[in-house]
């Protein structure tokens, strides 16, 4: 059991697409929580008790909404990793019962900033099966909330445009918001997106306010209430002090996290970096906003090799200096392109495409804009510099393998509406329902590079529909997919892709596809998510496959009372998001 045909590390019996309310797994496979929403990590934190949470005990405990999750060594320590988590976002009517969202409580309030932000926890793996449990208590486990401090480092930090009344130095931030998607850099820290922060902050005014998304009137959280600075017409720069990659030390947790202003501020779903071949980073980072860019920044530092103490505090300068650029694509067959998602007649979606720098430093490159002013308002660069609008650019990963970079373009459902951009070879469907994933293959294999080729790897969909497209696969022998949002590599170079937001009728879930060789679009579900659940922050390691389910049960209508899911602890207990894992029943490695 647990075998079949199918690439090095795909050789598993697809899960078919179903609407059950568990976490499916292939045959011969098994699945155990790794830790939920609630549970304690820190010393002295209480039990999870969903009728009597309070604020100081979340702030002890898992946060909610688990997406992004990144697992390093721990060296010294036998069968221990460091599990990293984002938590994305509170779903307030579904946490507490009798939520009323007209008036929320100053409590309330309070537990969801402290269930926002991330999470360290030490896990311990299981001899016998690819089990994970959490090692509460240890020294290196943290939370960190909307409130913990953060330093902005970078160009713009102390800048006008970051200063408030309570942080006049424009240097010091409370907290980390919307941590969606993130990476692992080759250093030894983990990098989060701040995704959408713009929905925490109420009366903005400003065209640029606009830009972002934040709107004129009172927040549906309603935070403002209970905290000043989330009201943009008392403090007008601190939604400008979030749209960040932060950068954390999981090793050292007593370091101040870091927001990396070169990389600029735009609703960051992920960064993931790729060394060039002198050791310097190259940090690739989709905005995930319809019609919005994506982004590479390359740093002028070479990363020094090491644990040293020397090599460490060095590296933890490596995202402060730099370029930023924004893409532009060109299609080489865009009088084909008509919207329906037909290949056009050279037989693929491709092109080229260059980077347009931004700003170096202090230096900018934008004609009326000042470098302060990219970092902060990158979108409004990019627009001025004509980037290619893209299908809400979500994670990327660049492969291990072979050096292309992968991004997940989830769906674009207003492309070629009335007034707004029409279909292009890059994203080549009209109302695209389902997304596509876009593979870009640097000139001379050279992240640093200003040029690019690159082609549509999958155009999303279920197979039988004539306008999708797996790499030239045969059609009849992949899953269909839908609204791919988060990408990881397995050991073996075949690319993962989580889903969000399926629009094919069934749950969301995680696929594996091969890259390389002659399988290379042959796509296989290995999991599908409970009711009203996304598949988040998958890591595919040898021995098992992390996910993070988040917002299991969020369905309109739903509420603590009338849950619509019951996973993962069944009938009569809140649905909690969850860390899972899925590993061989046999104890041998995943899809061998
Ligand atoms: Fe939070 Fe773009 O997904
Ligand atoms: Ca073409
Ligand atoms: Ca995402
Ligand atoms: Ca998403």
């Amino acid at each position: 059991a647990g075998r079949s045909a199918g690439a090095r590390g795909l050789r598993f019996t697809p899960v078919a697409p179903n609407t059950d309310d568990k976490v499916t797994v292939p045959d011969g496979y098994a699945q155990s929580v790794v830790i939920r929403w609630g549970e304690p990590i820190l010393r002295g934190a209480p039990a999870f008790d969903p009728d009597r949470q309070t604020a100081k005990a979340q702030a002890g405990q898992f946060g909610y909404n688990n997406d992004f999750l990144s697992l390093l060594p721990l060296r010294g320590e036998r069968g221990r990793q460091v599990l990293v988590a984002n938590h994305e976002y509170t779903d307030e009517v579904l946490m507490f019962k009798g939520y009323d969202p007209e008036n929320p409580t100053r409590e309330q309030a309070e537990i969801a900033w402290a269930a926002h932000g991330l999470s360290v926890v030490v896990v311990q793996e299981q001899h016998r099966d690819g089990r994970l449990t959490p090692v509460t208590r240890h020294p290196l486990n943290r939370r960190l909330t909307a409130t913990s401090e953060f330093e902005l480092t970078g160009p713009a930090a102390g800048g006008a445009l970051l200063r408030t009344s309570a942080d006049p130095t424009g240097r010091t931030v409370l907290g980390t918001l919307n941590n969606c998607a993130g990476g692992t850099t080759p250093w030894g820290t983990t990098l989060h997106g701040e995704e959408n922060f713009n929905q925490y902050f109420a009366n903005g005014s400003s065209a640029t306010d606009k830009r972002y998304g934040i709107g004129s009137g009172t927040t549906e959280r309603k935070w403002e209430r209970f905290d000043k600075r989330f009201d943009v017409k008392q403090e007008p720069n601190e939604p400008h002090r979030f749209g960040w990659v932060v950068e954390l030390d999981p090793y050292d947790p007593d370091s101040t996290p870091r927001k990396r202003t070169a990389l600029g501020r735009f609703k960051h779903e992920a960064a993931q970096p790729r060394l060039t071949a002198d050791g310097r980073p190259v940090v690739y980072m989709g905005d995930d906003e319809r019609f919005d860019y994506f982004y590479k920044f390359v740093s002028s530092k070479r990363m020094m090799k090491g644990g040293s103490r020397r090599a460490r505090e060095h590296n933890l300068t490596l995202l402060d200096e730099g370029t930023l650029y924004v893409a532009k694509l060109t299609g080489d067959s865009p009088q084909d392109v008509d919207g329906t998602g037909r290949l056009p007649n050279d037989g693929e979606f491709d092109g080229s495409g260059h980077w347009i720098p931004l700003a170096t430093g202090d230096v900018s490159h934008v004609p009326g804009m000042t470098a302060e002013e990219v970092y902060v308002f990158t979108r409004l660069a990019g627009d001025k510099v004509g980037a290619t609008k893209m299908d809400r650019p979500e994670d990327v990963e660049p492969s291990p393998r072979t050096g292309r970079v992968y991004v997940a373009l989830t769906n674009n459902s207003n492309r070629g509406k009335p007034g707004q951009p029409g279909a292009d070879e890059a994203n080549p469907r009209d109302l695209n329902k389902h997304g596509q994933i876009l593979e870009l293959a640097e000139h001379w294999d050279d992240p640093a590079s200003d040029g690019f080729a690159w082609r549509l790897f999958l155009v999303a969909g279920d197979p039988d529909d004539p306008a999708t497209y797996f790499a030239g696969y045969p059609k009849e022998k992949v899953s269909p997919i839908s609204c791919p949002d988060n990408v990881a590599f397995d050991p073996y170079g075949n690319l993962w892709i989580s889903t969000d937001g399926n629009r094919l009728g069934s749950h969301d879930g995680l696929f594996g596809v091969a890259t390389q060789g002659e399988r290379r679009g042959e796509l296989k579900q290995f999991l599908t998510v409970p009711t009203g659940a996304e598949t988040c922050g998958p890591i595919i390691q040898q021995r098992r496959v992390l996910v993070a389910v988040q917002h299991p049960g969020e369905v309109d209508g739903a509420s603590a009372e009338k849950p619509a899911s019951h996973w993962p602890d069944g009938p009569g207990r809140i649905v909690r998001p969850s860390v899972v894992a899925v590993y061989r029943r046999d104890g041998r490695d995943i899809g061998v």
